[in-house]
């Protein structure tokens, strides 16, 4: 296998990003520090009650051109949590539907005297492209196929907590339409970095050969996989996504690929099943499973509150 050995136990290190756009290029240091500022977070979102004040007088725009449930909240909750204020902008109900350019829209919330802008968009590089034309620092909350970054830091985040912080040799799965997920890329490229091991498992159609490319395995058998992982991250089939590649009908998807009970039983002992959300409940993953002793589904929407946290403060405060 084509996986490259990466220190996992670098200490935290300043942070001096002014965006968080991609996992692609930061380092096990600067994860480290994520996760150490989350770690101080986290009691605030498991027992809430008390907020920090490290934002207090800031403000953080959530500019969503495209739907979310968990992210935007998270965000949300997270600026909240650090006494900042938020302001919402959607696509639908926001001035893009009158033909502003996403540009003049960011350019012109920022000069409403935000510190920080949370960009989704549904094409990749939006965010990058906004990034370039302001000044305060932006926060990519998932573009495209591209990638999802906080979504990566708060998956690698529960599995540190789980394990321990050294994730060397660990085995991931990540399993069901590869080539449409930008949560798939910024785990690859996170886990990696650490020295994890990422297997990637999907029909051909939707796990091609060629990502392999991004130094991970790539199986289309997926019973064959499951025994040998610590950990089955499922995606979602993307349907807006599909187009270009199908998959021949959901119930053969479910045959070969959905997380059933029974193929839960081939999973070592230890092992965790996680999912990003949304889930297609009975296609890629049953309520027997996503609700099971095994499931951190949840554990991972918790630590997401946390790692926005230590992101937003990192980003505005350094
Ligand atoms: N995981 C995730 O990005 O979910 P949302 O689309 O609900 O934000």
């Amino acid at each position: 296998m084509n996986q490259a050995p990466a220190p996992a136990a670098a200490a935290p290190r300043p942070w001096t990003r002014r965006h968080l756009l991609s996992l692609e290029g930061v380092c096990a240091a600067e994860m480290q520090r994520v996760f150490a500022e989350a770690e101080r977070c986290l009691p605030l979102v498991m027992a809430p009650g008390r907020k920090f004040d490290d934002l207090a007088g800031h403000c953080v725009a959530n500019i969503f051109f495209e739907d979310s449930t968990r992210t935007r909240n998270s965000f949300t909750r997270a600026a909240q949590l650090l006494s900042a204020d938020v302001i919402q902008v959607s696509g639908e109900g926001s001035s893009t539907s009158k033909g502003e350019t996403e540009i003049d829209t960011a350019r012109n919330i920022e000069a409403m005297g935000v510190d920080a802008l949370v960009v989704r968009h549904s094409s990749a590089g939006v965010p990058r492209n906004i990034a370039d034309h302001v000044r305060c620092g932006v926060v990519n909350a998932g573009d495209g196929r591209h990638e999802h970054p906080t979504q990566g830091l708060l998956d690698i985040f529960t599995l540190q907590r789980h394990f321990g912080p050294d994730l060397a040799g660990r085995r991931i799965a990540i399993v069901g339409d590869i080539i449409n997920s930008r949560v798939v890329r910024s785990n690859i490229f996170g886990l990696r970095t650490l020295g994890a091991q990422v297997i990637v498992a999907g029909p051909p159609a939707l796990a091609p050969a060629s990502l392999g490319a991004l130094g991970v395995e790539v199986s289309h058998d997926l019973d064959a996989v499951l025994p040998l992982v610590d950990v089955v991250m499922m995606l979602r089939v993307q349907f807006e996504r599909l187009a270009g590649q199908s998959i021949a009908s959901t119930h053969e998807y479910r045959d070969g690929y959905a997380l059933t009970e029974r193929r839960t039983r081939l999973l070592p002992e230890h092992a965790v099943v996680m999912h990003p959300g949304p889930i297609n409940r009975g296609l890629e993953l049953d309520s027997e499973v996503a609700d099971g002793p095994r499931s951190v589904i949840l554990r991972q929407v918790t630590h997401g509150v946390a790692i926005r946290m230590a992101v937003l403060k990192l980003i505005i405060a350094g």
